[in-house]
């Protein structure tokens, strides 16, 4: 019996220990030169980005990658409010050179980093062509610090979002199931569609009511792009509808920290395992002066100045 019991754990051990070795081997290929730039948006407001972006980055984090978070969702600070820290600097004291951007890096739970954009866009659009490349090798030093970059956003649609979604190196879109949240996604995929055929568009349901639903919304979105816009979408994942995302965000705590055996939880740990196996290889090793937040932000002034 009690050998049995020994041979059982050993092999339960190797296990272990091979999907270790494959996740560290995963992680060790999406650290590049650069970090990945992701984009969260939404077509419709209040879909859960902002909740879907610290959790997932919590997450990645706890798996082994370097992440930054950027609130870009100008005027309604969002991820302070979740975190419950209040950063004392913005991307606007970057870009007025009162401060270098390490200085402007709050610490997040769990290793995570955050920065806040303030007026940084407004700012950013107003700066001659000197002082944009001074800004640009600032900023440049956050690719040898970061693995990931997620840039929380507003509702899409509007030039500006639209602008911090065509200059990432990847797109994360939410919706709920609610029909007039999946029409809004359908419209962004398409003014992604007009723009760039390419482009990496993930998509996560949330709120979903089950594994179901969520699939079903997932399935359907994938083949309606495939087939009108020609454009290949990546089905992320999803998260069902749970109280202790509402609790969690009563707390200002993430619901990864105070409910981390929670349904929710678990998903965010499915779609980031997800994420980091579906990093695109090729794209990576072809990393440049477009990719990263270089070349997001080099990107990013052309879009908005358009
Ligand atoms: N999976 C979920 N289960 C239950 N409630 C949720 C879930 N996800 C989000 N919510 C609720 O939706 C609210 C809005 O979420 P969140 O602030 O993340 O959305 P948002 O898309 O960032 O909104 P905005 O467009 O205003 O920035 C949360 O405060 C929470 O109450
Ligand atoms: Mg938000």
């Amino acid at each position: 019996m009690r050998d049995q019991a020994d041979k059982l754990r050993q092999i339960i051990d190797n296990i272990k220990l091979r999907q270790a070795i494959s996740q560290a081997t995963l992680i060790n290929s999406i650290k590049k030169k650069t970090a990945k730039v992701i984009t969260v948006t939404s077509g419709k407001g209040g879909v859960g980005k902002t909740n879907v972006t610290i959790n997932l980055a919590i997450s990645l984090s706890e798996m082994g990658l370097r992440v930054i978070i950027l609130d870009a969702d100008f005027g309604l600070a969002n991820i302070d409010v979740l975190f419950g820290i209040i950063p004392k600097y913005t991307l606007a004291d970057v870009i007025s050179n009162k401060k270098n951007i390490l200085e402007v890096l709050s610490d997040g739970p769990k290793n995570t980093k955050f920065l806040s954009g303030g007026s940084g866009v407004e700012e950013l659009v107003k700066l001659e062509k000197n002082q944009l490349e001074r800004f640009v090798e600032n900023i440049g030093l956050l690719d040898k610090i970061a693995d990931i970059i997620l840039i929380d956003t507003g509702a899409g649609l509007s030039d500006n979002v639209m602008s911090f979604v065509m200059a990432a190196d990847e797109v994360l879109l939410v919706t709920t199931p609610e029909p007039t949240s999946i029409t809004d996604a359908y419209a962004l995929i398409k003014m992604v569609s007009n723009r760039d055929k390419e482009k990496i568009i993930r998509v996560i349901v949330n709120r979903a009511e089950n594994t179901h639903e969520a699939n079903d919304i997932l399935n359907k979105l994938s083949i309606v792009a495939d087939k009108f816009l020609t454009l290949k979408l990546n089905p992320l994942g999803f998260i069902l509808h749970d109280e202790v995302v509402i609790k969690a965000v009563k707390q200002q705590s993430p619901f990864t920290l105070s409910f981390p055996k929670s349904q929710a939880s678990k998903h965010i740990r499915e779609i980031s395992k997800r994420l980091i196996e579906d990093s695109d290889e090729k794209k990576d090793d072809n990393a440049d002066e477009n990719t990263g937040i270089k070349g997001f932000v080099s990107k990013l002034v052309k879009f908005l100045n358009a």
